[in-house]
């Protein structure tokens, strides 16, 4: 008898199947139980009756408790009004562990519980559904960037110095002399291997020592960081707007059932569409102030501010020429109006805010090393990027991606948190 796997119980119909796995649910009458098994790939209702089982088998099932782990065997049959549209006619019952007392039943929990017993709360078909987005994410962001011709080149997670902000770093006391940092971002290290290879991109995780406890922030978080040589801030704009029209045309291919399940409205995105509207950010502040926003120019976007506009419109939009003095060292300033920089944000529809951040990178030794020093970075940390600009210097640029955002915006989902198998946050350091 074939080992099935429920996500492919299609190419089964009408076959006698084994399925490995747990029972997430059970319903039971008198001669016909009805159970729910979760075997990872999916679930999917077994029907078992007395009739056709016997009375052993069938008293097998009638304590067994939420998450037991079982073998089913019995025929696939198509049935309309199962969910999925397939269910099991069971022949036999193996029970392989017996579970009493899960904590997690199929009633609400508040979410610290249910953060609490994260390591059991991934079971659940919500999760299930939720981290199957996020693996098709993570690979269409890879098969995007090889696709279009960028070479992987990973960045240090151990970095000697802050790449976004002195606030936000998490020392890491193990270096002979030095303090080391867990990595805010690959891009400083991706701008010498744009140097080096062309069009790069690195996929790892990151770290921010975030003192705010919002919604869209982890203190541990992926992102997927392109960077390239001979590129300017509208390469890096429609690099980002061809990215995410591939990442969310792929999970609506791929991933429909699992959008269902969450009640996700696909129609809103469908409409994830280039061209994307560009915005500058003085016209983002107009439109605020519009919308009854009280914004001051000089400011960076608050959480509420990004909603705001990011409802605005009906497709991602892309906020550029930022102050300067808001944003990071890094930025080039914009020749015609050095007051604002080179950087582009892209804030996702429905009120998600930012999910991309980038723009054009300072070529200029001498407005780098100023700009270092005007921030109070240490220059002789930061001395090998200045060598970026003192052998072959060109114009370059890139963004990142933040894994999570993404997630949760496909996801529909009020909280970044969910988007993670094991979410770090400030008051979250377990499971
Ligand atoms: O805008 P950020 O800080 O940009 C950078 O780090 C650049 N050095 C990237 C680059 O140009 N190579 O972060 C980029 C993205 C944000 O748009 C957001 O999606 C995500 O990373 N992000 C976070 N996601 C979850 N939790 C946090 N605390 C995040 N901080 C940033
Ligand atoms: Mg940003």
């Amino acid at each position: 008898m074939p080992i099935a796997y429920i996500q492919d119980i299609a190419k089964h119909e009408g076959q006698d199947v084994t399925i490995r796995g747990w029972l997430h649910n059970r319903r039971s009458s008198g001669k016909i139980h009805f159970l729910v098994v979760r075997d990872g790939t999916g679930f999917i209702q077994a029907v078992m009756s007395k009739a056709s089982v016997g009375d052993e088998t069938f008293q097998k099932a009638d304590h067994l408790g939420q998450e037991s782990a079982i073998i089913v065997r019995g025929q696939a049959r198509a049935d309309a009004r199962a969910p999925g549209g397939y269910e099991i006619e069971v022949g036999d019952l193996q029970v392989v562990s017996e579970a009493r007392d899960y904590p997690i039943s199929p009633k609400e929990h508040g979410v610290e519980y249910l953060l609490d017993r994260r390591h059991l709360w991934i079971r659940s078909q919500r999760q299930h559904a939720i981290l199957r987005v996020r693996h098709e994410v993570v690979n269409a962001v890879r098969d995007f960037f090889n696709r279009e011709g960028f070479v992987l080149a990973d960045a240090p997670i151990f970095t000697p110095s802050a790449c976004e902000g002195t606030t936000t770093l998490f020392p890491v006391q193990y270096f002979e002399d030095d303090t080391a940092y867990l990595t805010q971002s690959g891009q400083l290290y991706n701008e010498a291997t744009a140097l080096a290879l062309g069009r790069v991109y690195c996929f790892g995780p990151t770290f921010r020592a975030e003192k705010s406890k919002t919604r869209r922030h982890l203190t541990e978080f992926w992102m997927v960081e392109p960077e390239m040589a001979y590129a300017t801030l509208d390469d890096v704009m429609r690099l980002a707007e061809k990215l995410v029209v591939s990442v969310v045309a792929r999970v609506l291919e791929a991933r429909q059932p699992e959008l269902r399940a969450l009640e996700r409205d696909l129609s809103r995105l469908e409409l994830v569409q280039a061209p994307f509207p560009r915005i500058t950010y003085d016209d983002a502040i107009e439109r605020l102030r519009a919308a009854g926003q009280p914004v001051e120019w000089g400011g960076d976007f608050g959480g509420t501010d990004e909603t705001v506009l990011s409802g605005l419109f009906d497709r991602p939009v892309m906020v550029h020429r930022f102050p300067a003095a808001v944003k990071a060292f890094y930025m080039k300033p914009d020749p015609e109006r050095p007051e604002v920089a080179l950087g582009v944000d892209l804030l996702a529809p429905e009120g998600y805010g930012e999910i991309v951040g980038g723009g054009e990178r300072l070529a200029d030794y001498d407005l780098l090393l100023e700009r270092v020093k005007a921030h109070d970075l240490p220059p002789s940390t930061f001395e090998w990027y200045l060598d970026l600009r003192r052998w072959g210097s060109v114009p370059h640029g890139g963004f990142g991606m933040g894994i999570e955002r993404v997630v949760a915006w496909l996801c529909g989902l009020e909280h970044v948190r969910e988007t993670i198998p094991f979410p770090r946050m400030l008051y979250r350091l377990a499971p």
